[in-house]
């Protein structure tokens, strides 16, 4: 029996519900869901309209599942989520994900010191989790998609963006 874009949403409800680790419960049930060829067809096929498309929002805890479909390659900033966590899974092509850690003493609100830690790929049909308040930045060539997950609505939260080179808050 083929799962379903419901059967995820059913199941990150759940797992926020009642597990004591949901983010890797979701990240695993994603996983699944990435591995359907059904819902890569209806979500992330050629033809899919270019930008970032909220799919689902819960009820009850806010969480949002959104498609990321870019026709151009391109690297982010390293940033956070804020009060969130994400759950980042491939569709097409591949994503570089690079975990920045502060060197800094976290004492200043608006400036941040932050070097790479550790960097990896993620390809069609992986996921990876991006805990509260971890810094990343991301990196896809033209035609990649993915899935993501967040644990709420990020445009009604702060989250904070850092200049590469100045390691100021941009
Ligand atoms: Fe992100």
């Amino acid at each position: 029996m083929s799962y379903l874009l419901e059967d995820f949403c059913e199941d990150c409800s759940l797992s926020l519900a009642n597990s004591e680790m949901p983010q890797e419960e979701i990240r695993r049930s994603m996983e699944k869901l990435l591995s359907e060829t059904d819902f890569i067809e209806k979500y992330f096929s050629s033809e899919a309209e270019v930008g970032i498309n909220v799919i689902h929002e819960d009820d009850k805890t806010g969480f949002q599942v959104l498609t990321h479909i870019y026709a151009n390659g391109k690297e982010s900033p390293p940033h956070d989520h804020g009060t969130s966590w994400a759950v980042y899974g491939q569709a097409v092509k591949h994503t570089d994900m690079t975990i920045w850690r502060r060197t800094d003493n976290g004492a200043n609100e608006n400036q941040a010191i932050v070097e790479p830690e550790k960097t990896f790929r993620l390809n069609p049909t992986m996921a990876g989790i991006f805990e509260i308040g971890k810094i990343h930045s991301i990196k896809f060539p033209d035609g990649a998609r993915f899935l993501r997950v967040t644990g709420t609505n990020l445009n009604k939260i702060t989250t904070r963006s850092y200049n590469r080179d100045e390691c100021r808050e941009g």
